[in-house]
């Protein structure tokens, strides 16, 4: 499949880990005003960014400037690389429930992935980009979770990008985003029962090898939920929990739980802190 890569894809360089810690620069940026770059995290080779997609007829009313002339849908980037990861039958078999999502349901995940940062809120979907060719090859989300508080993980990358380690930066820009929210004290949940998110959450099935690998960088799994067809696989992130998903040594977490909540420290055991940057133009919503 390495194939059908872009030969000048940022790809195809070597994620940068020494002794498996992470020593690439991340870079994380929530803007308010732009409105095609409003979340972003930024790896050596891939990039986490707000969907942009304005299909549906609330968006543009509401967001007129933003919205194409005659968009056409099955032509957008963000649709045509959503088809290859959702209508992907052994992607769907490892994501979820095995069902082949619709054009509509792509459309409706792409509509609420662009919509909710322009409402302010930073749980959303967003696109991985290769960050040379520009091109979308997947989808992460850190959206809110079944509880108030509670932000849950989800990532699926095109199958022609799999096994390629994009998973793993991924990940990591995701911890880096869940550093970001967690320090902001973002709230999460639905608008009756908004509460600062204390708690990261990811389920992975429990047949998919490669997702529970992914999972081990930042959780740690405690119950299998059973469902029609397979046996689920889930980790929670409790704030205490949090430590361990990190992977910190006992005494240290001790010491955390004195000293407060100082999760850079934290998050310097998978990523060299010194790297990663923050920056906002304005804090996105909460
Ligand atoms: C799960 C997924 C995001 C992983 O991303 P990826 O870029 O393919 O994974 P990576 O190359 O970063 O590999 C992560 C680890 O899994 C291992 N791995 C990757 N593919 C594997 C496979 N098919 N079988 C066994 N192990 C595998 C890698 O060796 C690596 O382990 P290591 O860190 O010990 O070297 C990707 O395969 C995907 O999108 N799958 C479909 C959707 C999905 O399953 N999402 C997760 C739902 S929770």
């Amino acid at each position: 499949m390495s194939s059908t890569l872009p030969l000048n894809s940022a790809i195809n360089q070597p994620l940068p880990f020494m002794q498996e810690k992470y020593t690439g620069e991340i870079k994380i940026s929530l803007h308010k005003s732009d409105p095609a770059r409003l979340i972003s995290a930024v790896g050596e080779r891939i990039s986490l960014e707000t969907f942009t997609g304005p299909y549906s007829t609330e968006f543009r009313n509401k967001f007129s400037a933003l919205v194409a002339k005659n968009p056409e849908i099955i032509s957008r980037p963000e649709f045509i690389s959503l088809v290859k990861v959702f209508q992907d039958s052994v992607n769907v078999r490892r994501y979820g429930n095995g069902a082949i999502n619709t054009d509509d349901q792509i459309i409706k995940r792409i509509d609420y992935d662009s919509v909710r940062p322009l409402q302010g809120n930073v749980f959303t979907g967003l696109a991985i980009v290769d960050k040379v060719t520009g091109e979308i090859i997947g989808r992460a989300a850190i959206g809110s979770g079944s509880k108030p508080g509670e932000s849950e993980f989800g990532l699926a990358l095109r199958r022609d990008y799999h096994g390629k380690k994009i998973g793993k930066e991924a990940a990591l820009l995701m911890s880096a985003l869940a550093l970001t929210y967690f320090e902001n004290k973002f709230s999460v949940g639905n608008k009756k029962e908004k509460l600062p998110v204390t708690t990261f959450t990811a389920t992975a099935l429990n047949t998919n090898i490669a997702s529970r690998k992914l999972l081990s960088i930042g959780c740690k799994p405690i119950k299998s939920l059973p469902s029609n067809l397979f046996q689920r696989f889930a980790c929670f992130i409790h704030l205490d929990k949090l430590l361990n998903w990190i992977g910190l040594p006992l005494s240290m977490r001790q010491s955390y739980a004195i000293k407060g909540s100082d999760l850079r420290s934290i998050l310097g055991k998978q990523m060299d802190i010194n790297k990663l940057h923050i920056s906002y133009e304005t804090h996105a919503g909460i």
